[in-house]
């Protein structure tokens, strides 16, 4: 009998397995020696496992430093990682990149950032930056295809192809990150890392931005990681909804349920600081103390000091993420049905 062939759309299109990557943020090796000081690791990302389904968006969301660039930037095989491994499709992605298939599963992955005036060369034409994922993986014939394949791109994201000739200043914050949309569509990928994109906008520039985000989604298939520090946000756009802590995921859940019955007393103290629609006037309670310092991480679970459930064994223990009814958590208070 024949083996049936594996249906190629059961497998996630992205899954991410005990990844970490730790920074070697020591002092110089002479000031080391003579300060005796001991060799300094940070660990930006330890232990991160989920997976993607194809057109789907998974969020990561906690506050600034809690290493959800870094786990971006790992995904798209900008970093290597420490330990763990990142499939894209099957493929192990940072051993696929030193292959000769690197440049096919680049073409499949792109990322966005937080501020497209930094990832636009100032120098440049529209025309050019749009242009330029197109020439290098050489998916146009000639100059005329090459033009109506930039004018495709700039009116899929809302862009008239008279903005071909201008300049990245020349534009708003907003219309800059569709100037980036653009690009990262060019090649046709299939999976879109967006680190922050709309977070240097205006309120009601967000929103327009997330919608074009969804829309192209929608009619390209496209299956989004998507990072931000705010929730609010992160409720728009995403099926799954991860939440960051120092490095680690500490609870992961489907949008619904994370918002409707957040578990994790962080998801929990993050959800409060957002303003309630039907609670107007109600006073909203700010996020409660600081990251600890990422070097100097406590000890057991890592939240403790800012958590107002934590016991003895939170200090001592660090507790793993487990499932308990359907939700991924990491937690003592909510392993033991304490909360
Ligand atoms: N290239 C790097 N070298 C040293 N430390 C880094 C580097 N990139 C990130 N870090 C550190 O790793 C931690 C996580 O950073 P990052 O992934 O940027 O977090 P986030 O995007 O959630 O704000 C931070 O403490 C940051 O200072
Ligand atoms: S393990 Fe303890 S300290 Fe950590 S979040 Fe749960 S209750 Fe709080
Ligand atoms: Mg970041």
């Amino acid at each position: 009998m024949i083996a049936p062939v594996t249906e190629t759309s059961a497998v996630p299109l992205v899954a991410v397995h005990d990844l970490a990557r730790t920074f070697d943020v020591s002092a110089p090796w002479l000031n080391r020696v003579l300060e005796r000081k001991p060799r300094q690791l940070l660990h930006a990302v330890d232990g991160v496992s989920f997976e993607i389904a194809r057109g789907q968006t998974l969020a990561l969301v906690g506050e600034s430093g809690c290493g959800k660039s870094t786990v971006a930037r790992l995904l798209v095989g900008l970093y290597a990682p420490t330990r763990g491994q990142v499939r894209f499709d099957g493929q192990d992605v940072h051993a696929t990149l030193a292959t000769r298939q690197a440049r096919a599963l680049r073409r499949r992955m792109q990322m966005i950032f937080q501020d497209p005036y930094a990832s636009l060369n100032p120098r440049w034409r529209v025309q050019d930056i749009v242009a330029e994922p197109l020439r290098e993986h050489g998916l146009v014939r000639d100059r005329a295809a090459l033009r109506e394949r930039v004018a495709e791109l700039l009116r899929a994201v809302g862009l008239s192809p008279h903005d071909m000739t201008k300049y990245p200043h020349q534009f708003s914050g907003g219309q800059r990150q569709r100037i980036s949309i653009a690009r990262a569509l060019a090649t046709q990928p299939q999976f879109l890392v967006c680190d922050e994109p709309t977070s240097a906008l205006d309120v009601s520039v967000q929103a327009q931005v997330l919608n074009l985000m969804k829309d192209l989604q929608r009619q390209h298939g496209l299956t989004y990681l998507f990072i931000s520090h705010n929730l609010a946000v992160v409720r728009h756009v995403s099926d799954q909804v991860g939440v960051m802590y120092l490095g680690r995921l500490v609870e992961l859940a489907d949008k619904r349920t994370l918002f409707a019955q957040p578990r994790h007393p962080y998801t929990r103290m993050l959800l409060e600081a957002i303003p309630k629609l039907h609670a107007i006037g109600q006073a909203r309670t700010p996020v409660q103390g600081e990251v600890p310092n990422p070097l100097n991480p406590p000890g057991g679970c890592a939240f403790h000091p800012r958590c107002p459930h934590a016991d003895a064994r939170c200090k001592a223990e660090r507790p793993a993420l487990q499932t308990i009814g359907g939700v991924r958590v990491a937690c003592h208070a909510v392993q033991e049905g304490r909360i």
